[in-house]
């Protein structure tokens, strides 16, 4: 049986993205044969060793699984629900594995997300070295001028960084597209509102160069070996 470092360990097992479980590990939530462990580094063989998250989840080997969703708006990206909000993970009842979302998307948007127990996948995805564009849909209030997309290039500080997007393209006089790298939270929404555009609807159309196509509003389907080549190809 395989060895491997415990963060690794419970990433494969879909506990969390592999940042995610090494705060787990450090918050010493993981017992490895009885034991609290606080480095993730820690050599373990999954099957073999006892691994135990929150006293509650056995880390056993499990067989990988990703899905592609459109998702609606009203639900939001988090394992723990707080003041009875709707999970995106909640729309996946019939799967029997733990998953969890690929990142985020606020609960007022709507698009493609993607929802896993592959902890490797989702730090690819993820990880600010990945490079991958993600492209979103706005619609907005407003006409769009090209003062506003100049506005929307020269891009906007967040976490005391300037982030730009990798491109802004106006589609009809009141939508465009931005496509980004980075994923800062409310990051569209920040570039929006400092571009002076009144925000109304936005959609993440594309990763890479995965795309929706027609699954539907709600709808989710597993995602094929062409699926994830789309993923990371074209995406710099
Ligand atoms: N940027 C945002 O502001 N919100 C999202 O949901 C995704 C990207």
């Amino acid at each position: 049986m395989e060895e491997k470092r415990l963060s690794k360990a419970l990433a494969d097992a879909g506990i969390a993205a592999r940042r995610k479980a090494e705060e787990m590990i450090f918050d010493g939530r993981v017992k490895v044969n009885g034991k609290i462990v606080l480095t993730p580094q820690t050599k373990v063989v999954v099957g073999k060793d006892k691994i135990l998250v929150d006293e509650e989840f056995r880390v056993r080997p499990v067989a990988k699984k990703t899905f592609i969703l459109n998702k609606p708006k009203g639900y939001i990206c988090s394992n723990t629900a707080e003041d009875q909000e709707r999970l995106v993970i909640d729309l996946f009842f019939r799967e029997k594995t733990r998953l969890f979302t690929v990142g985020r998307l606020d609960k007022d948007t709507t698009g493609l997300l993607l929802v896993t127990n592959d902890g490797e996948l989702a730090n690819q995805i993820i990880h600010p070295s990945s490079d991958i564009v993600k492209e979103y849909h706005l619609r907005v209030a407003d006409e769009v001028t090209p003062e506003h997309i100049q506005k929307l290039q020269k891009g906007a500080f967040i976490d005391k960084r300037r982030v730009k997007p990798t491109y802004v393209k106006k589609i009809k006089s009141n939508h465009l597209i931005v496509g980004i790298k980075e994923g800062k939270k409310h990051e569209v929404k920040i570039l929006a509102l400092r571009a002076r555009l009144r925000l109304r609807d936005l959609k993440r159309t594309k990763i890479g160069s995965l795309c929706l196509d027609k699954l539907p509003l709600g709808a989710y389907r597993a995602l094929t070996k062409k699926d994830k080549e789309k993923l990371f190809s074209l995406s710099k």
